[in-house]
């Protein structure tokens, strides 16, 4: 068994027994991960807008409301802006809303089947990560260059950038009367799974947290891999900009780290995390995706039932959704899948 460090134990040595001191605990956790892997995320400069540029009331055969919508917010250098694109039912009570994170800017793309999202009834608020910056070791363009980064090695990556203005599109949001601020979501898959993790962990106004084959630099522990899964060397070399560069000396060295992955899930409690992994995708490593909801389980077991699941290795098609932290084993590739979407959406309606 690796020795991971101990969730449940503060900087000062203290066991973390109750409830109440979990919110100073989590504290020093994101303030180990900011310095330590994502880089601290720059604050916030005043008052969210968002500006409605065009609406269609006839979408989804005229069972949504489709807005198109500039958000915008002061910034250190100035006001910024991206595109939001707003779906939501026609419903005359208040919605859940997911705030989707994505690689395209089509809303109705082959990893959101948004008829299907609105027939059960809920929102999606997306967001294409490159309208926000550029998905590159460039760190002048878009809302990174909007910032002073330091350049100390805990100077922001792109990952803390777009989780960033997830949170700027839930400021928004919320203004909203349409939809439930007990059911908010942030979501996201692979690179903006990690994101949509950090986004949780940062800002507790999401009530869930979805992480879709997430995997190394998310979900997955560091110090456990197995065959064929990534790890923060192959990241260094090809992807440095999503993360500080603190993070860097721990390639080979993840022994040495003062956190693992458990401490980004965990960094969500008492809100509710959704860990879902696919079969195939050995790259993000289900089942160490899997031992790190255990390793956070403590965490959510202050607040009520933790990870329903156990060590044992999970058999495909298996859903753990008993408890504040959930998993599930889909079949099949690395993908955002309408399986995917369909269980995220069954454990928010719980
Ligand atoms: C690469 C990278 C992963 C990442 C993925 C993605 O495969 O190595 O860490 O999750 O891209 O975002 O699609």
């Amino acid at each position: 068994m690796k020795f991971y460090p101990d969730l449940m134990t503060d900087l000062s040595g203290k066991k973390i027994t109750d409830a109440s001191m979990w919110s100073d605990r989590k504290k020093e956790i994101v303030d180990i991960l900011s310095r330590e892997e994502y880089g601290y995320m720059p604050p916030v400069y005043g008052e969210t807008k968002g500006e409605i540029i065009k609406v269609n009331e006839g979408e989804c055969a005229g069972h949504a409301v489709h807005q198109d919508i500039t958000i915008s917010f002061p910034t250190e250098k100035g006001e910024f802006s991206f595109p939001l694109r707003l779906v939501y039912p026609v419903s005359d009570r208040k919605v859940p809303v997911i705030v989707y994170m994505s690689f395209s800017n089509l809303l109705a793309d082959h990893y959101i089947p948004l008829e299907e999202i609105i027939d059960r009834g809920f929102a999606i608020a997306e967001i294409y990560y490159k309208d926000v910056t550029s998905d590159d070791e460039d760190m002048t363009n878009g809302l990174t260059g909007m910032f002073t980064r330091p350049d100390d090695g805990t100077g922001f990556g792109k990952i803390s950038i777009w989780a960033y203005a997830m949170s700027r599109a839930l400021d928004y949001l919320l203004t909203r009367e349409e939809f439930d601020p007990e059911k908010t979501a942030c979501q996201g898959h692979s690179r903006l799974g990690k994101t949509a993790l950090w986004c949780g962990a940062n800002d507790d106004r999401f009530r869930y947290v979805i992480s879709n084959d997430s995997g190394c630099g998310g979900a997955a522990y560091e110090r456990t891999k197995h065959e064929g899964a990534e790890t923060i060397e192959f990241m260094n070399g090809r992807f440095p900009y999503w993360f500080c560069e603190n993070r860097q000396k721990y390639a080979g060295a993840e022994d040495t780290m003062p956190f693992d992955q458990h401490f980004l899930i965990a960094a969500s409690a008492p809100n509710n995390v959704i860990v879902a992994s696919a079969s195939l995708d050995q790259w993000a490593d289900p089942y160490s995706e899997q031992l790190s909801c255990v390793g956070a389980s403590p965490a959510f077991e202050l607040f009520g039932k933790g990870f329903s699941g156990t060590e044992e290795k999970a058999k495909v098609g298996d859903n753990f959704d008993g408890g504040k932290v959930a998993y599930h084993l889909r079949d099949g590739r690395h993908f955002m899948s309408r399986t995917d979407w369909n269980l995220n959406m069954d454990y928010i309606l719980k």
